[in-house]
């Protein structure tokens, strides 16, 4: 077995792949470390079925080729499914990405304590070739500063990192990832505490062209809200809830002043307070607390009115408490009004969370089925993934299960190939 592997999300780069696994191969034989190198291309038909046909007899390579999903994300959580060394490093393919500091890498990962190697553009001593238009700087450095929540590290929008196989292996069920940026995905899923960035020199591409299109960016943004769902549940959560709260305000001005056309102010008021509440317990329970809509729809609407009227209660406690004790406030009662509003919102949002919706979890686990992962899977070659994965992975059981995928997917264009 060996100790590194190395994943290669690949798309149309059969330019560059001779010299990559040359320097990789270079590289780790260099300083002595045992290394496979696991290219998964998502079906390129550009002739790397062919150049890692002819390339493998040199390095130990293997050609992942897949013909049902494509993005570079789940490309890489794919390779890391197969992989069988101890460390999963992770690079792009166009060169950018410096192969010789493989060895650096895999030394920080061997320390005690450290969970996640970054090579890194943004630490003392990085250097890069990038030449950025204003635009796309900002871009990057918008992108960047939206995942500082997230993650403490300088670099989050780096494609070039390394960690255990162990902590993909306990985390994986987690992995969701959209998009580009799985390695901010596994930095907060995974929880990696011991993160050593590694300055590297960023080579602009020569051969072959970039992939990231506008709609990767905007994959972006769907990845970044599914990302603090789960690092910050409660807050996530809570700003729906209040977004909530907002629109249920409209609704009950608007609805107020149409009631009292037809009735008088008083039975108005209230109609108004009542459809403005089962607005807002409609968007909560099918939106806010969606995991909770299991629940017995009837017990849990009772549970929200009466959280609104004690919200309500605190509202008013709080305005007139102000209004009665600060001299300012009681010359300004509009003003004592929005404390009022916020603890009561504050309030009704803490009782709904936890007694009201209160079944299950803000961000429920997503278990990963095997069919899913491989859809053209027959039944025996699922049967043996399944195997592999819930088993300590043994090599053979492995291999099995890719050749397995390599006999049942369509071969549309005969291209489907494993390289061992
Ligand atoms: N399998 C697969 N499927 N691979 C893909 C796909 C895909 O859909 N899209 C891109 N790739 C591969 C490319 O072939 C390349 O090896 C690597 O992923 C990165 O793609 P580039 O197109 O070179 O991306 P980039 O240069 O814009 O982005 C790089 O820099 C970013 C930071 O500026 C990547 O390293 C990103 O991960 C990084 O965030
Ligand atoms: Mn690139």
């Amino acid at each position: 077995m060996p100790e590194l592997s190395v994943i290669v999300p690949t798309f149309r780069e059969v330019e560059n792949l001779p010299e990559l696994l040359e320097r990789i191969h270079g590289a780790v034989l260099l300083a002595g470390i045992s290394c496979e190198i696991l290219v998964v291309d998502d079906n390129s038909r550009d002739g790397t079925i062919e150049a890692c046909d002819a390339l493998r007899r040199r390095h130990p390579v293997r050609l992942i080729t897949r013909t049902t999903e494509r993005g570079l994300s789940s490309a890489v959580v794919r390779g890391m499914r197969e992989a069988n060394g101890e460390i999963l490093l992770v690079m792009d393919a166009d060169l950018s990405h410096p192969p010789e500091k493989i060895p650096e890498m895999v030394s920080q990962l061997r320390k005690p304590g450290i969970d996640f190697v970054l090579g890194s553009r943004y630490v003392p001593g990085a250097s890069t070739d990038e030449e950025w238009s204003l635009f796309r700087r900002m871009n990057s450095l918008v992108a960047t500063g939206l995942a500082w929540p997230l993650t403490a590290v300088r670099d989050p929008m780096a494609g070039f990192f390394a960690i255990h196989r162990r902590t993909f292996a306990e985390h994986e069920a987690l992995l969701d990832p959209v998009g580009y940026k799985i390695a901010l995905e596994i930095l907060v899923k995974c929880r990696c505490r011991g993160v050593k960035e590694v300055p590297i020199y960023f080579a602009d591409r020569t051969k072959g062209e970039s992939k990231l299109t506008f709609k990767v960016q905007v994959q972006y943004l769907r990845h970044l809200r599914r990302l603090y769902d789960f690092r910050f549940p409660t807050l996530a959560n809570f700003l729906l809830f209040a977004l909530v709260g907002a629109s249920g305000l409209v609704i009950d001005l608007v609805c107020y002043s149409a009631a009292m056309g037809i009735m008088s102010k008083g039975p108005a008021r209230a109609i108004a307070i009542w459809i403005a509440m089962t607005w807002n317990f409609a968007f909560n329970r099918n939106i806010t607390f969606a995991y909770t809509r299991d629940e017995d729809i009837l017990s849990q609407y009772g549970r929200f009115c009466l959280s609104c009227m004690l919200g309500a209660l605190v509202n008013w406690l709080v305005s007139m408490s102000l209004v009665t004790t600060l001299p300012w406030f009681a010359d300004h009662a509009l003003v004592a009004a929005l404390p009022g509003v916020a603890a009561g919102l504050l309030f009704n949002f803490t009782i709904c969370r936890w007694a009201v919706f209160s079944g299950g979890e803000p961000t429920p686990m997503r278990v990963v089925r095997p069919e899913e992962t491989v859809p053209s899977l027959t039944t025996s070659a699922t049967a043996s993934l399944a195997a592999t994965k819930s088993s300590a992975k043994s090599p053979a059981s492995q291999r099995d299960s890719i050749r397995a995928e390599e006999t049942s997917t369509e071969p549309a264009d005969g291209n489907n190939r494993f390289a061992a």
